[in-house]
């Protein structure tokens, strides 16, 4: 049987373009949403591609969601983190629970569905971790240190997991991209966006598509030397 591939924030933006590209490679493949439900039930039935709804915020939600996908699905053997969320204020006008709502769902998140996934493989001696991390979590930027931290604490995370991993068939390596065309980047503000642009030396946004295309080097069986590293994919950018 195919590999068995999760995709966290699976149904939009990123996620929905890894899932298809892994898909497309044929994998089976689970993506998970959180809210949107509508979106979820449209992306499953044009692509076929399983879905299931749980937060991976919550440590519950997460080990009950893993449970549901190993016994209908069976062993995880690719988990992409790509779920995420923005909340963007410079730090002076930034809540609390500004700072605690993308900790929780960027950050402990992978703690969570990490732990979930690596008894089943290391019993098969194979997995593929791949985290979805941000130029931003590299070289900051203003109105996101909620966001940039919790990105950057990813690479840290990841490194750490390959270096326990590296005797087990297990990789761990993050996804930086840069701005890409997506709901999450259309919501910066036109002035803001613009400026940022150009600062992109390709010149334009980067698309779903060539993000997945990287995700899908990572996740292949051909590239298990290849861990504790940070793909940057981001135009130039940085
Ligand atoms: N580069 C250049 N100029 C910037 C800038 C940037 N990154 N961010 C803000 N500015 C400028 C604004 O254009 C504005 O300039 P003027 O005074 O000349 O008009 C000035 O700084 C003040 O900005 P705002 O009026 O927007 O200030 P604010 O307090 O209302 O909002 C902010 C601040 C929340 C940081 C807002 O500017 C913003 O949302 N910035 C975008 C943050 C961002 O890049 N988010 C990325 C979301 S997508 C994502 O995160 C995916 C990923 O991984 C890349």
């Amino acid at each position: 049987m195919s590999r068995l591939a999760l995709v966290t924030g699976g149904t939009r933006g990123i996620g929905a373009a890894i899932a298809q590209e892994l898909h497309n490679k044929g994998y089976r493949v689970v993506a998970t949403y959180t809210k949107n439900k509508e979106a979820a039930l449209k992306f499953r039935t044009e692509t076929g591609i399983a879905t299931i709804p749980f937060d991976v915020s919550d440590e519950e939600a997460c080990l009950n969601g893993i449970k549901q996908i190993h016994d209908e699905h069976g062993i995880i053997d690719i988990l992409v983190h790509n779920a995420g969320i923005t909340a963007d204020a410079t730090l002076q006008k930034m809540t609390s629970e500004e700072w605690h709502r993308v900790i929780h769902t960027n950050l402990n998140s992978c703690f969570y569905l990490t732990k979930a996934v690596l008894d089943g493989m290391i019993q098969r001696n194979f997995g593929r971790l791949i985290y979805v991390s941000s130029v931003n979590g590299l070289k900051g930027q203003r109105g996101q240190s909620n966001y940039a931290a919790s990105k950057a604490a990813l690479i840290g995370f990841a490194k750490s997991v390959a270096l326990e991993m590296a005797t087990k068939g297990i990789t761990a390596n993050v996804i930086a991209p840069g701005y890409v065309d997506t709901e999450m980047v259309r919501a910066v503000p036109e002035a803001v966006l613009s400026k940022i642009i150009s600062t992109i030396p390709v010149g334009r946004l980067g698309t779903a598509e060539e993000i997945a295309y990287c995700v899908s080097f990572l996740a292949d069986e051909r590239a298990g030397f290849v861990t504790g590293a940070t793909l940057s994919v981001n135009g130039g950018m940085y």
